[in-house]
């Protein structure tokens, strides 16, 4: 049986546009988050506090957190790959800091120039500044289902990963493939072995659609029991350290399967669809969400 209820994490304005190579105005990402949190959305992922010689886009952060307009009972999160991160996101107000590995080793490096272990030992840093200062904790794992260095990831090394965010004390666990190449038995695979180590109901599912394969693996991950999914407004987004990939899949099109399923997401669809428009106007392209261009074309 599927989930009666899903939590959308909403990540367009920060893995949505830390890509984009023209400098977005600060004013735009703004009104982009501010018009996604009238939509319903409960988690925002609006900053990352990396190096902006790194991902120029995300310098202006600390800006966003700032001018955002804030609504009770949503949290703003951003990503921390450092104590540097932490110390701005906490300085920023964030509600949810990201520790960000890999289940690869090639990806950590390229990512976050440094090992799977080393970067275990910078969050251990952030993990426990973050509940000192009571901030809640998500760990994120790099390509959970490929690499684009190293090809095939076995779910155990994704267990293994899961293992040492838990004892981290992560509050939540993202599963991200990155590159966009599982298909609904890897995705089944995966799960199933995660699961043994860490709560279902505190694993999500970051899928990018790079292959055209997000949605129908969403549904897969609703069979196997995971109830927290990100997107990407109007499918906005790509990682920089991994060629080729395409963005996450598109909030539009999630909602609009999730509605179709009776599965409750708190989500004003309409919204989103006039967010998606918003900001693919702004980037002078149409927007990469099928539901969200055919409402739109009505
Ligand atoms: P490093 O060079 O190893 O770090 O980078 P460092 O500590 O040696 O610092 C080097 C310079 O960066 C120094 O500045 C630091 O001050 C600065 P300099 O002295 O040269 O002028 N620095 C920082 N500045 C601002 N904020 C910081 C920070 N830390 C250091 N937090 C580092 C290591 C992790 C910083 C770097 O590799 C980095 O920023 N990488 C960016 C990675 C990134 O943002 N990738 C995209 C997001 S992850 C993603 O999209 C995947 C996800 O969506 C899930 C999925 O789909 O797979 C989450
Ligand atoms: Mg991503």
């Amino acid at each position: 049986t599927l989930p009666t209820h899903v939590k959308l994490v909403e990540v367009g304005p920060r893995d949505g546009l830390q890509n984009e190579k023209e400098t977005i105005p600060v004013e735009v990402k703004i009104e982009l988050v501010d018009r996604l949190t009238d939509a319903g959305f409960v988690n925002i992922e609006a900053a990352s506090f990396v190096s902006p010689k790194w991902v120029p886009q995300m310098a202006t952060s600390a800006e966003v957190m700032d001018r955002i307009r804030r609504k009770p009972g949503v949290d703003y999160s951003a990503l921390t790959p450092n104590m540097k991160g932490f110390e701005a996101a906490l300085a920023a107000q964030a509600d949810e800091v990201v520790i960000f590995g890999a289940a690869s080793e090639a990806f950590s490096q390229r990512n976050i120039n440094c090992s799977i272990a080393e970067s275990i030992e910078r969050f251990r840093d952030v993990a426990q500044a973050a509940k000192q200062n009571g901030v809640r904790l998500r760990g994120s794992i790099s390509c959970s289902f490929g690499c684009p260095y190293q090809g095939e990831v076995a779910p155990d090394a994704v267990a293994d990963v899961v293992r040492r965010l838990r004892d981290l004390g992560c509050d939540e666990i993202d599963i991200a493939d990155t590159i966009g190449v599982a298909t609904p038995a890897k995705i089944h695979a995966v799960y199933e072995t995660v699961a043994k180590d860490y709560p279902l109901a505190q694993l999500s599912g970051h899928f990018h659609d790079t292959y055209g394969q997000a949605l129908v693996n969403i549904y897969a991950a609703l069979q196997a029991g995971v109830s927290i999914f990100h997107s990407s407004v109007a499918g906005l987004g790509g990682c920089p350290y991994a060629k080729g990939a395409t963005g996450n899949v598109a909030t539009e099109d999630v909602v609009y399967m999730l509605n179709g399923l009776g599965i409750h997401t708190g989500i004003d669809l309409d919204k989103v669809v006039d967010a998606g428009e918003f900001i693919s106007r702004h980037l002078g392209r149409k927007a990469a969400s099928r539901a969200g261009n055919a409402i739109a074309a009505k």
